[in-house]
């Protein structure tokens, strides 16, 4: 049977690079379900569809197929057949997706696809609602999280890597808003599940936070007799 590992958390504590190292190690597959919605909240964008327009949104989405495949072991993104990765991490994107997420219909699509992805092989799946409510079962769930001022230094840093200048407070401002989004929202709110682990990663290396997840692995094994 695969094995699942949860991490949930809010943008920016640093799930995908632990949850790509997590992977590493153990050799399991990488699912980024942001990038999920990210696709999906680019195709709305692309047909002109604003955050406001939730029946459109609604009609849209049918429209959107979204897949997964692995090209030298990284996560691409296929809306449509087309490879749409390189466009996910806009900020536009980031932002219509924290809207179009809390869409029913977006995430009941989508929770079937991770669901399948899930149940064919061993994973380590990041998002929001992957403990809670996508991969209730998991053997390991990580709640990851860290300050906003935190957050917002990682962001910053990672902007101003790729030449794109920024203004902290205004990148701050932005992570509160959409945590406020993502764990108000009526369906799958972004929270602690009861059985997740929390880590707070503010004063952590990404090595200690990975060997913290890989240790509760073991553990997880070692209790199943594995
Ligand atoms: O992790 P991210 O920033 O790439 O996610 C983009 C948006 O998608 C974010 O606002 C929350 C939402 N999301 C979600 O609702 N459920 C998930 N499992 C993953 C992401």
């Amino acid at each position: 049977m695969a094995v699942n590992i949860a991490i949930d958390g809010p943008a920016g504590a640093g799930k995908s690079t632990i949850a790509k190292a997590v992977a590493r190690e153990l050799e399991f597959i990488y699912v980024d379900t942001g990038a999920m919605y990210r696709a999906m909240a680019l195709y709305l964008i692309r047909q002109g569809i604003t955050p406001q327009e939730k029946e459109k949104m609604e009609e849209a989405c049918d429209k959107a197929e979204i897949s997964i495949i692995y090209e030298n072991g990284a996560q691409q993104v296929i809306l449509n057949q087309e490879n749409v990765t390189p466009y996910l991490r806009q900020e536009e994107v980031g932002n219509m997706a924290s809207v179009s997420s809390a869409n029913p219909k977006i995430r009941e699509k989508l929770v079937e696809l991770q669901r399948i992805l899930a149940s064919k092989e061993n994973v380590v799946m990041d998002g929001r609602d992957i403990g809670t409510c996508v991969l209730p079962h998991a053997e390991v769930k990580v709640y990851l999280t860290a300050s906003a001022r935190t957050r917002a230094l990682r962001r910053c840093k990672e902007l101003e890597e790729k030449g794109i200048s920024c203004v902290l407070e205004e990148i701050e401002a932005d992570i509160k808003e959409r945590d406020y989004r993502d764990m108000t929202r009526e369906i799958s709110p972004l929270k602690q599940a009861e059985d997740a682990v929390l880590v707070d990663s503010s004063c952590l290396t990404i090595d200690e936070v990975k060997d913290t997840i890989i240790e509760l692995y073991r553990k997880s094994q070692e209790e199943i007799g594995v």
